[in-house]
């Protein structure tokens, strides 16, 4: 590809400032100044703008807290997105991986890898999630038994088996968390239904390798980390 959309792509600058730029030797190449905005680079290329080095990210992945009343869709006609939380030149074809309920919060990954999300999502492959939640009753030994055997939600679905344990009582009720290894729609929120409990609050901490940034504020975001991208296999 063109030296100055390589270096768009990877959000440097303009594309017409990056013109400039290289014509005026900002941009070496292999070691090499490099002149010319068309000059053809490939992603095996050493590119430095101003000295740093600039590698070139065809994937991108984000961890999102995401916040209460943001649907976990690309896009929704009445609702704002987890994806209208992103800078708008960044957007294009990110997407998160699995569902989080308007009124959850916590850990979403978001990403335009569909291979990833297909390796996470996919139902065979049982990645854990973790979530705590606050229950509106007290939770009973009958209850982490009953979920790590496998709760018998109706006649078509027993789910697999789920790690339940208290955290806290409060005075609204149980601080539990859960780990589940399958993600069906409002999950946790079904499964203490069954037990005759309401799930007041939600949050996701950890979904297989990845965890909840403490740092990321509700509505924030950061790139994965290197050692994040190793653990997912990347
Ligand atoms: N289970 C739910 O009920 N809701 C979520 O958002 C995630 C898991």
């Amino acid at each position: 590809m063109r030296l100055d959309k390589y270096l768009a792509d990877m959000k440097v600058d303009t594309r017409s400032n990056l013109k400039k730029a290289i014509r005026k030797s900002a941009v070496t190449v292999n070691g090499e100044i490099e002149r010319d905005p068309g000059r053809h680079v490939s992603e095996t290329d050493l590119i430095c703008y101003e000295g740093r080095q600039i590698r070139y990210e065809a994937m991108q992945y984000y961890l999102m807290n995401k916040p209460k009343g943001l649907v976990s869709a690309t896009e929704d006609r009445h609702q704002k997105t987890v994806i209208d939380l992103l800078p708008e030149d960044s957007r294009k074809d990110l997407f998160p991986v699995g569902r989080l309920d308007k009124d959850t919060t916590g850990l979403l990954l978001i990403t335009n890898d569909g291979d990833l999300a297909h390796r996470l999502l996919q139902p065979g492959k049982h990645v854990d999630k973790t979530y705590i939640a606050l229950v509106d009753g007290k939770i009973l030994d009958k209850h982490v038994k009953a979920f790590a055997k496998g709760l018998v939600m109706d006649e078509d679905w027993t789910a697999l088996p789920a790690k339940l344990t208290l955290l806290s009582e409060e005075a609204e009720g149980s601080v539990v968390e859960i780990v589940i290894r399958e993600g069906k729609f409002h999950q946790i929120k079904r499964m203490f239904e069954v037990i005759g409990m309401e799930v007041l609050e939600l949050t996701r901490v950890k979904m297989g390798p990845l965890e909840l940034d403490p740092d990321l504020e509700e509505g924030e975001y950061r790139k994965l980390r290197e050692e994040e991208l190793r653990e997912l296999g990347l």
